[in-house]
C-alpha cells in the first residue's frame, strides 16, 4: 500500500482545466469525505493574486455549477486552500513554493500547464529541493505531438521523477463507464468466451462531439483530431476492448496488456490512406438548432487541420486477426455520443424459412459511455402473435441503464478527475498511462500522420451538424459494414 499524499500543488491553477475540472473535483472529493484530515491544496500560477482573491474566484466557480455550493463543505475546503503566485519554470518561482510545503511530508504536483514547460518545471522543483524519491507528479496530455517530442518530454520528466512516480492522465480512464468496460468483460463469464474473431465480426468506436474548436484553436490547430482524440482517448478505449485478461488489477498487469494491443496494431501505410482513413474539417452549419461557424472562420486563416477523423485499424494477433476496428471522432457532429459497438457474426445457418429468413439480424452489444450510460445487447426474438406465413422474428434490446440503476438520492455523475485525483493521492497508477504506452500509441499515430503527409491528403469539408464527410460512410461500407446509428 503506497503512502497517502498530504497535499496537492496545482500548477496552472488559474487556467481553464483547473477551473472547470480540477478545483471542482477536489471540492467534491472533500464533500464526500475522501480528502484526508489536514490535506492541503496549494494552488499556484503566475497571476499576482492574494489568497483571498483566489478563494473568491474558486467560490464563484463552485457556486456557478449546477450542484451549487454547500456552505459547510466550502468552509472545510477553503481552509485547505492556499495560493502562491509563482513562475514555476524558474528556480526562484519553485523556491517561492517552499514555505507552503514546509510542514508537508508527501505533496504531489499536478502540472495543468503546457507540456512544453514540463521539463523546466521539473528541473526547477528538483533544484528547490522539493522532490524526493516518493514525490509524485501528474502530467496532462498531450505528451508531445509525435513519438519524438513525446520522448523528449518523457526524458526531461524522467530525469527528475522515477517512472513509478509519474502519473500521466488520460481523463477517459477516469470515467465510470470506461472503467465499467473492465467489469463488463472480466466480471462476467458471458462475454469472454465469445470475445474473439470466431464470433465477433467487427468493432466500432465513435466519439462524437457537438462542440466546435472555438477559441481553443491556438492549441488545436497544432494537433487536430488525430492527435487530440485518437492518439489517446480512442486508443485507450480500443485497448480496453481488445486486451487480454490481465492477471490482476495491478497497474503493471493492466498496462502490460494494453501495450501488447498497441504493439499489435498493424502499421498504417501510404496504401491505406484512401481505403482506410478519412480526414474532415467542419464548415458552417447548424448543430442542435444553433448556427455554427466553420473551423476556418474560427481560426481566421486557411489551415489543413482535421476536426474529424475516421480510420480502420487492424490488430494483428490471435484474438483479433480479421476483425476490423472502425474508429471515428469529430467536432460539430449532430450529437454528443461516445459509443462502442461490438458486432457479432450472424448465425451459421438459419433454420427459419420464408419471410423470417430475412428478419435475422446478427447480435450486437452496444456500450454507450456518454452522455447516456447504457449497455444494450440486441437479441433476436419471435415477433409476438400469429401470422399465416410462419414465425416472424425481430431484434430487441436487452438494456441496462447504468445511470438508472445507480441514480438513488444524492447520486451525482462524478467528474472523471475525481477518481484520478483520488488515485494519485493514494499512489495507485492503474488508471494512468505508462511511458511505453504513450510512445507505442504515438508510434502508430505517427504512421497515420506520415502516410497522410506522403499522400498529400487534405481534410474534406463537412457541414457542422452532419456526420462528417461522405468518405466516412464509404470507408466502412467498402468493408461491407455500416455505422451503427
Ligand atoms: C480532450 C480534448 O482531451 O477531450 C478535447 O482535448 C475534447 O478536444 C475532450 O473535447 C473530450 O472530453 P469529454 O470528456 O468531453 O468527452
Amino acid at each position: 500500500q503506497a503512502p497517502q499524499a498530504d497535499a496537492i500543488v496545482l500548477f496552472g491553477a488559474t487556467g481553464d482545466l483547473s477551473k472547470r475540472m480540477l478545483l471542482p473535483s477536489l471540492y467534491f472529493l472533500d464533500a464526500d469525505g475522501f480528502l484526508p484530515e489536514g490535506f492541503k491544496v496549494i494552488a499556484t500560477a503566475r497571476a499576482d493574486l492574494s489568497r483571498e482573491a483566489f478563494l473568491a474566484e474558486v467560490q464563484e466557480i463552485l457556486q456557478a455549477r449546477s450542484e451549487g455550493l454547500d456552505e459547510t463543505v466550502w468552509k472545510r475546503f477553503s481552509a485547505r486552500l492556499d495560493y502562491v503566485p509563482a513562475d514555476a519554470t524558474t528556480a526562484e518561482g519553485a523556491r517561492a513554493l517552499a514555505p507552503a510545503l514546509a510542514d508537508r511530508k508527501l505533496p504531489f504536483f499536478f502540472l495543468a500547464l503546457s507540456p512544453s514547460l514540463y521539463g523546466r518545471v521539473c528541473v526547477a522543483l528538483a533544484g528547490a529541493g522539493l522532490v524526493n524519491k516518493d514525490t509524485r507528479i501528474v502530467l496532462e496530455k498531450p505528451i508531445g505531438r509525435d513519438l519524438e517530442t513525446s520522448r523528449e518530454i518523457n526524458v526531461a520528466v524522467g530525469a527528475v521523477f522515477g517512472e513509478e512516480s509519474i502519473f500521466r492522465i488520460d481523463h477517459y480512464l477516469g470515467k465510470e463507464t470506461v472503467q465499467n468496460l473492465l467489469a463488463l468483460r472480466f466480471a462476467n463469464t458471458l462475454f469472454e468466451p465469445l470475445w474473439n474473431n470466431l464470433t465477433i465480426d467487427h468493432v466500432q468506436i465513435t466519439v462524437a462531439e457537438t462542440e466546435g474548436v472555438g477559441d481553443r484553436w491556438p492549441y488545436y490547430d497544432e494537433y487536430g483530431a488525430l492527435r487530440d482524440m485518437l492518439q489517446n482517448h480512442m486508443l485507450q478505449l480500443l485497448c480496453l476492448v481488445a486486451m487480454e485478461p490481465p492477471a490482476d488489477m495491478d497497474p503493471d498487469s493492466v498496462r502490460n496488456e494494453k501495450v501488447k494491443v498497441l504493439r499489435s496494431l498493424r502499421r498504417f501505410t501510404r496504401q491505406d490512406v484512401q481505403s482506410a482513413s478519412v480526414r474532415g474539417q467542419y464548415t458552417a452549419g447548424v448543430v442542435s438548432g444553433r448556427e455554427c461557424k466553420g473551423y476556418l472562420e474560427e481560426r481566421g486563416q486557411d489551415t489543413d487541420t482535421e476536426t474529424f477523423v475516421a480510420l480502420r485499424a487492424d490488430i494483428d494477433n490471435w484474438r483479433w486477426a480479421g476483425v476490423p476496428f472502425f474508429l471515428r471522432t469529430g467536432k460539430r457532429l449532430p450529437e454528443r455520443r461516445t459509443q462502442i459497438a461490438i458486432q457479432f457474426k450472424g448465425v451459421p445457418h438459419s433454420i427459419f424459412g420464408g419471410e423470417a429468413k430475412h428478419d435475422l439480424v446478427a447480435n450486437r452489444l452496444v456500450i454507450d459511455l456518454q452522455p447516456d450510460e447504457d449497455i444494450e445487447l440486441l437479441l433476436m426474438n419471435k415477433s409476438p402473435g400469429l401470422s399465416s406465413g410462419g414465425m416472424r422474428l425481430q431484434s430487441l434490446p436487452l438494456s441496462l441503464s447504468l445511470l438508472g440503476a445507480y441514480s438513488g438520492p444524492g447520486a451525482r455523475r462524478r467528474i472523471a478527475y475525481e477518481r484520478l485525483l483520488l488515485d494519485v493521492l493514494n499512489g495507485n497508477s492503474t488508471l494512468f498511462v505508462r511511458r511505453d504506452e504513450v510512445e507505442e500509441a504515438w508510434r502508430w499515430v505517427d504512421g497515420v500522420a506520415e502516410a497522410w503527409k506522403d499522400a498529400g491528403l487534405k481534410p474534406k469539408p463537412y457541414a457542422a451538424g452532419s456526420w462528417g464527410p461522405a468518405g466516412a460512410f464509404a470507408l466502412i461500407e467498402r468493408a461491407g459494414r455500416g455505422w451503427y446509428e
